[in-house]
């Protein structure tokens, strides 16, 4: 299943984000900003317990999230919205999956893995800009369902039907938050309108200047 977060100050961010004009600099600030709100969404519903507080009136009764969360950026634009969920959630532990496409066959490889064991029992979010086809996310879900994981959400800035239907055929137990679900993929597989290479604008290494 995905869910959209559709509020006015992601948009408005989405758009700047998207703009050919927008430099690596505001564009990685843009993708912590979007996805610390996606986050804010995604995480509405995670497991809390009610713990006593005293203040310096009275003792309130609160509550404190109680689950390990882990961060699973896919190398290398996923790295790009960690700063975004950390702000949220400093506490989080981060595991890595390394996956490019291949430019040829637009198919996964994997050259890196690295899971902290609370993905076992914890909750994990898959972070990556862009769930294009779906690849490279049902490629990551699979390396962390494969390690223990079983309560595992994807949290991508653009995403498209062909992506989500891939996801959600693999690993139907999958929730994707998005803040675009765009029309359609190109000949190359990028997404139509989508924002370009992420990793290229995130990290400066297809610009002009
Ligand atoms: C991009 C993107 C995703 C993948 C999406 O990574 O960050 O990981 O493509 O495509 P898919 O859904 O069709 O699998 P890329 O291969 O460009 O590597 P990079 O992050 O190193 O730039
Ligand atoms: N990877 C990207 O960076 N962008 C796309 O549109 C598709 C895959």
């Amino acid at each position: 299943m995905a869910e959209l977060v559709e509020h006015p100050c992601v948009q408005h961010k989405l758009a700047i984000i998207r703009d050919v004009e927008t430099g690596h600099k505001r564009f990685r600030e843009l993708a912590t900003e979007i996805t610390e709100f996606i986050c804010y969404e995604a995480l509405k519903n995670i497991k809390t317990k009610e713990i006593k507080v005293q203040t310096p009136v009275a003792v309130a009764t609160c509550r404190k999230i109680d689950t390990d969360i882990v961060v699973v950026p896919i190398l290398r634009a996923g790295v790009g919205m960690l700063d975004g969920i950390l702000e949220l959630v400093p506490t989080a532990r981060v595991g890595f999956v390394g996956l490019y496409r291949d430019e040829e066959t637009k198919l996964p490889v994997t050259y890196y893995e690295r899971f902290p064991p609370q993905i076992h029992g914890g909750t994990c979010i898959i972070i990556d800009p862009m769930l294009a086809t779906g690849g490279s996310t049902v490629a990551a879900i699979d390396q962390l369902k494969d390690k223990g994981a079983d309560n595992i959400i994807v949290i991508c800035i653009v995403t498209c039907p062909e992506g989500i239907e891939l996801v959600e055929s693999a690993h139907p137990d999958v929730k994707i938050y998005a803040a675009a679900i765009d029309t359609k993929l190109n000949e190359k597989k990028y997404i139509v309108p989508g924002l370009g290479d992420a990793g290229d604008r995130l990290f400066g290494t297809s610009d002009p200047e």
